[in-house]
């Protein structure tokens, strides 16, 4: 029996299929090339779903049965030793619980991180904890961590998250390396999965790239609105409350169906409202705004390290919603910007931060909360 949530909106991690709304496309996209062993990589913006579509995946019952699954996390690593310890470390935590026949065979293979392998003193569990200066040869428990995963008891999957990190490190020729290695590989599968767009289509579609067309694309979009207004309807009724179609549209339609941004008001919403309850749209607004407003003092903080032409260019966009053509007369005019070319490197800085994002030309507030609070503060507002 899977575990019962009191909140049926999940706002961190996946825990089960019950509380994961649609991706039955995606999710068969993905499970059918790691059941045939061909290379994926997944791209959405950020708090789409790209790390819970993959656990659900790795959650079914044929890859549970037959593969050996990985999830690697690189977001924190700025270097190739970080990636092989934390490469090391996923495979490690992985393993421990099938006991000591398991850590023995890995770290007969992968005997440069032995070291890295302890007890814990007071309760005897096995820790990996290595210092990052005591991976001497990165490249060297690289190649180990590799033929570990080639000889493993069943075929592996390995999901890199924030794959798009590996453009950050100061090896010149970690593309070439890693691509070598998992070229190689006939036991093990990969799914490279990113946020930040360009980066990841520059690695896999840039013809002068290592990883060349190497995958098959995957690119995460909104859950369809139809899919999730049953999914909240269906929620809301197991713990007899009910809420319309047209609020769980309103709350859709603000968000543009980003996963994350509605999973947090819908989470909101069902703690607010009892059982015999209706989520009506006066409630809904007020979770909305009260959510938007709780954020309030990490904005200022952020809007704060920002420069003067930086902070102009948000408020603009902010403003806007949607801008498009920020360099123009009529915009830098109408948001009495000082310069187009000012304009134009503000607007740069600000989407290398993520504070922006650009899709098919048009800028917006990447954060959809400080979108809200921004257009509360200094634009039309909004409403639901
Ligand atoms: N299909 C889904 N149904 C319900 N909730 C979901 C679904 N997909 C994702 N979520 C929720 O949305 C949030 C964001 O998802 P997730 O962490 O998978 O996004 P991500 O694309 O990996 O984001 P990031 O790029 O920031 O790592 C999580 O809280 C998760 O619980
Ligand atoms: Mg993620």
């Amino acid at each position: 029996m899977d575990k019962q949530l009191r909140n049926p909106f999940v706002i961190s991690g996946y825990v089960s299929s019950e509380y994961f709304c649609d991706r039955v496309e995606e999710s068969k996209e993905l499970t059918v090339a790691m059941l045939n062993a061909r290379n994926m990589a997944l791209i959405s913006p950020r708090r789409m779903g790209k790390t819970g579509l993959i656990e659900h995946c790795f959650n079914n019952d044929e890859i549970r049965r037959e593969f050996n699954a990985f999830f690697v996390d690189i977001y924190a690593t700025g270097n190739l030793k970080e990636f092989v310890f934390i490469f090391g470390k996923q495979i490690f935590e992985a393993g421990k619980s099938k006991g000591a026949k398991f850590l023995d065979k890995f770290f007969n293979v992968v005997s440069s991180l032995r070291p890295a392998f302890k007890l814990d003193p007071v309760t005897g569990a096995p820790t990996f904890e290595i210092g990052i200066g005591d991976i001497e040869q990165p490249e060297y428990s690289l190649e180990q961590i590799f033929a570990w995963l080639e000889s493993s008891d069943k075929p592996c999957i390995v999901a890199i998250d924030e794959f798009q990190q590996i453009t950050k490190y100061p090896e010149k020729n970690i593309e070439a390396i890693l691509r070598t290695y998992i070229q190689r590989c006939k036991n093990t599968t990969f799914v490279f999965a990113g946020s930040q767009r360009h980066m990841m289509q520059n690695i896999f579609f840039s013809a002068s790239r290592p990883f060349y067309q190497s995958v098959s694309l995957l690119y995460l979009e909104a859950i369809a609105p139809d899919e999730y207004v049953s999914f909240v309807q269906r929620h809301f009724q197991k713990a007899g409350k009910t809420i319309s179609k047209e609020v769980i549209c309103r709350i859709y339609d603000i968000f543009e169906g980003h996963t994350w941004y509605l999973q947090n008001i819908f989470h909101r919403l069902f703690n607010t409202i009892e059982k015999g309850e209706e989520a009506t749209l006066t409630i809904a607004d007020q979770c909305l705004r009260y959510t938007v407003n709780s954020y309030k003092k990490l904005f200022q903080e952020t809007i704060n390290l920002l420069s003067e032409r930086q902070r102009e260019m948000l408020y603009a966009v902010g403003k806007a919603g949607k801008a498009t053509e920020i360099t123009s007369g009529a915009f830098v005019n109408k948001h009495a910007l000082v310069s187009s070319s000012s304009a134009q490197t503000a607007a740069r800085q600000l989407l290398e931060k993520e504070i922006l994002t650009k899709e098919d030309n048009a800028y917006m507030v990447y954060d959809r909360f400080m979108g809200l609070w921004l257009s509360d503060v200094y634009g039309m507002g909004y409403n639901l």
